[in-house]
């Protein structure tokens, strides 16, 4: 997998908010639309302000986006403040010009009997406009992309799964308590994922090191989802020196 690697998270969110940037204008002057796949957490708030910053200060439209986001936690309300839906109108998608048709977050509020539909829907949708153009991900400390935990395989799609107790842990700070932290999500499968044209996947910080090294040079395993990307044909991580640490 090709690595870049960066001193500072902040340089490495630039340049890859950049590179969306040149996509997105890229798709524009051909007339296409731009299908981004997006992630939430820490890993890519940095790319989100760069973003913002480069559609008020460098004219960058998002009128040719159309995005869709890898997870919600099950159950949770849209409105809710630990929401993904929440993370990515704060933090994006109330700063740009993106239309909310175009808008796709899977729903954590669907009913306990429409949540296959629901998913499968999801998936067809991503196919229907024609797929992900380019997919950001963070990587989880269980291994995990999007919230495919240990134990997903290559061939699983958008559907709800039980979050992994280190996830739910890792989770505890954004809730405040153990007991307030959902213990599942509705995620895109490693197979959507999959389907995307490129990948580029985040890392920043020593705490991430250990993961790293086995999504990298680790045996690829669904004991560690991020590892089934050692076969995708364009794929890369961006990770600052600390993430890195670990790799030979
Ligand atoms: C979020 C997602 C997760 C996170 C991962 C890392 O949409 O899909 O896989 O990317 O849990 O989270 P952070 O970036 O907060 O360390």
């Amino acid at each position: 997998i090709p690595l870049d690697i960066y001193e500072y998270e902040e340089e490495g969110c630039k340049v890859v908010a950049e590179e969306i940037a040149d996509l997105i204008r890229e798709k524009q002057q051909k007339g296409e639309m731009c299908v981004l796949g997006l992630a939430t957490g820490n890993s890519p708030r940095g790319v989100y302000k760069e973003l913002v910053r480069l559609h008020k200060e460098d004219n960058l439209s998002f009128s040719n986006v159309i995005t869709f986001n890898l997870d919600e936690y099950y159950p949770m309300e849209k409105t809710s403040v630990n929401s993904y839906n929440h993370y990515m109108n704060e933090l994006l998608f109330d700063h740009v010009d993106i239309k909310p048709e175009n808008i796709y977050v899977p729903d954590g509020s669907v009913a306990r009997d429409k949540i296959k539909e629901y998913c499968n829907a999801y998936e067809k949708k991503i196919d229907e406009v024609g797929g992900i153009d380019l997919q950001l991900l963070g990587i989880g400390r269980t291994g995990h992309i999007g919230f495919n935990e240990p134990g997903s395989y290559m061939n699983s799609y958008t559907r709800i799964i039980a979050l992994d107790d280190i996830t739910i842990d890792d989770a505890v700070k954004d809730f405040g308590s153990l007991s307030e932290v959902p213990k599942g999500a509705i995620t895109m499968g490693v197979g959507s994922i999959f389907k995307a044209q490129k990948i580029i996947l985040l890392a920043w910080g020593s705490n991430k090191a250990e993961i790293i090294k086995k999504a990298v040079e680790g045996k690829i395993t669904d004991d560690v989802p991020a590892s089934f990307l050692q076969q995708h044909k364009n794929v890369k991580f961006v990770v600052d020196i600390y993430a890195a640490g670990e790799l030979t």
